[in-house]
């Protein structure tokens, strides 16, 4: 039997995490970090001990786990937050209304709710909310509460951000006290039950992006616990590609401004004959005079309240928005040199910014791309190496390294990395494509239809940007990507049949 076998099942059990054959070298990676740091003699004393050690066991949880996240992602998620669900709450209940962020990684998630809500309703509404994110990894909850932050967690391109964070010495950006201070984050885990008493009757949860780690079993139970702590009326979020295979009759699904969100109906109480009594809940009658805050809301939703600063820290906050704004200004540059084929002259304006900005993952990403493109592989795995030794789970990172090894014809190394990309992140139709092409060239026909499959559905429903790299020469347009996918799936199907 495989020795990582029974680690997948502990993991499994504990966290919910499934390792999948095909990502098994990640976890195994993780492991052996683990027994060099306890200088033990292998998997199977390994195994004794992270099995009987409850300390051990969140080591190896905090490094298995995927942290990817950043400010503002998925947007339009806040916008119906702020637009839609905020007014009506806040026109039914005089209390405060509970949000929660679960799987909320370094933070960047519940804090985001907090500014899309100040920036709509000012500063006033911290006295109508509470917000709470909790993690199983308790690093990922150090930083939370840190709050200071890298460029990697800016990607959404939202210059109001900037008004909420001060610039440090090390160029990093530490979040203002007055929205740090306002999220109560918590080490917890979302598949032990029962939920402590402070996460328990939410009426919003953000739950995206966690549950493309779990197997299908383990979903299901973490989202019916979810849903058991949700107020009636409740919603939950899930990311664009988990929500609809949550749809197995726990929760109603709705559709506000092309977003799907979850939602917990008013429960009713049944008679005996199975008919409807009264609901146990009985909805704010809708004569009922509005709160005061929902008249402020509906006030500050034509002219959002500002926030009071003082004049010094405007000026700081300028000075911080002008520095990142030459940063972006430049990577902008360096972007379009690349497009324009200008490869060397983009390469010289990356160095210029990642000598002053050391962890502008994105830069360095950039830098990677143009390098695969002036076929400087070597070049190219060692500014790879500099990003993963900063994010051991960079898509991006996960991606190139893949092509280099294709371009190399190491087929299994190529396999690993674009496995990898997959498992970071589920929906990268260019890895899909990538893994197709590499299986038809060994002649893995099921395997090889099976990936071009998938990356025909997710071209088809999601386009050609969600390729994951920041700089992708590719220029077709994405019906001549299809008509790729669709005549290589013939292909296949009629060599097949040949055979
Ligand atoms: C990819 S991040 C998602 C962050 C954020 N929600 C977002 O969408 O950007 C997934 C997070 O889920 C956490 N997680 C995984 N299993 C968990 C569990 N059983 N309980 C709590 N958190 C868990 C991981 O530690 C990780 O930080």
């Amino acid at each position: 039997m495989n020795i990582l076998m029974p680690f997948r099942t502990l993991i499994k059990e504990k966290c919910g995490v499934t390792f999948k054959s095909d990502a098994l070298h990640l976890l195994e990676a993780s492991i052996n970090k683990r027994i060099s740091a306890t200088n033990l003699s292998g998997h199977e004393e390994y195994l004794k001990m992270v099995s009987g050690d409850e300390e051990e066991l969140h080591r190896l949880i905090d490094l298995i786990t995927i942290n990817e996240t950043y400010f503002l992602r998925e947007r339009q998620h806040f916008g119906v937050l702020c637009d839609t669900l905020m007014p009506e709450m806040l026109g039914k209940a005089s209390g405060k209304i509970r949000i929660l962020s679960a799987g909320c990684s370094t933070g960047e998630e519940a804090y985001s709710i907090l500014i899309s809500l100040i920036e709509k309703y000012g500063a006033g509404i911290k006295s109508r909310i509470e917000i709470y994110g909790v993690d199983i990894d308790r690093n990922v909850i150090k930083t939370a509460k840190e709050a200071v932050y890298g460029n990697n967690s800016f990607r959404s391109d939202e210059p109001m951000l900037m008004k909420y964070f001060e610039r440090r010495k090390d160029k990093r950006y530490g979040l203002v006290p007055m929205i740090r201070e306002g999220v109560d984050f918590r080490v917890g885990n979302l598949l032990r039950l029962p939920y402590p008493e402070a996460l328990r009757d939410m009426d919003i949860i953000f739950y995206r992006n966690v549950s493309i780690y779990f197997d299908r079993d383990v979903q299901k139970l973490i989202f019916q616990n979810l849903s058991n702590i949700l107020n009636p009326e409740g919603y939950i979020f899930l990311s664009s590609t988990e929500t609809y295979y949550h749809n197995v009759g726990i929760l109603s699904l709705k559709e506000y401004n092309n977003v799907f969100l979850y939602h917990k109906k008013i429960e009713m109480e049944f008679d005996d004959r199975r008919k409807y009594k009264k609901p146990l809940l009985p909805p704010q009658p809708s004569s009922s005079p509005p709160s005061l805050l929902a008249i402020t809301a509906q006030k500050a939703e034509r002219s959002p309240p500002p926030v009071a600063r003082p004049k010094s820290a405007i000026a700081e906050e300028r000075a911080i928005a002008g520095e990142r704004r030459d940063a972006r200004v430049i990577f902008d540059e360096a972007l379009a040199d690349a497009m324009q084929k200008k490869y060397r002259q983009s390469i010289a304006k990356v160095d210029a910014l990642l000598a002053v900005y050391p962890d502008f993952l994105k830069a360095y990403a950039l830098k990677a791309s143009v390098l695969v493109n002036l076929q400087e592989l070597e070049a190219t795995r060692e500014v790879c190496g500099k990003i993963l030794a900063q994010d051991e789970w960079n898509l991006e990172a996960h991606l190139l390294l893949g092509i280099v090894a294709k371009i190399s014809e190491e087929h299994d190394e190529a396999l690993r990395m674009f496995k990898g990309a997959l498992y970071i992140n589920a929906t990268c139709w260019l890895a899909h494509f990538y893994l197709a092409d590499i299986y038809f060239s060994l002649h893995d026909v099921l395997g090889a239809q099976r990936e071009y499959g998938i990356a025909l559905k997710l071209l088809e429903t999601r386009g050609i940007e969600d390729h994951g790299l920041t700089y992708f020469p590719l220029s077709f347009p994405v019906e001549q990507l299809i008509h790729l996918c669709r005549h290589n799936i013939e292909n296949i199907r009629s060599l097949h049949k040949k055979g």
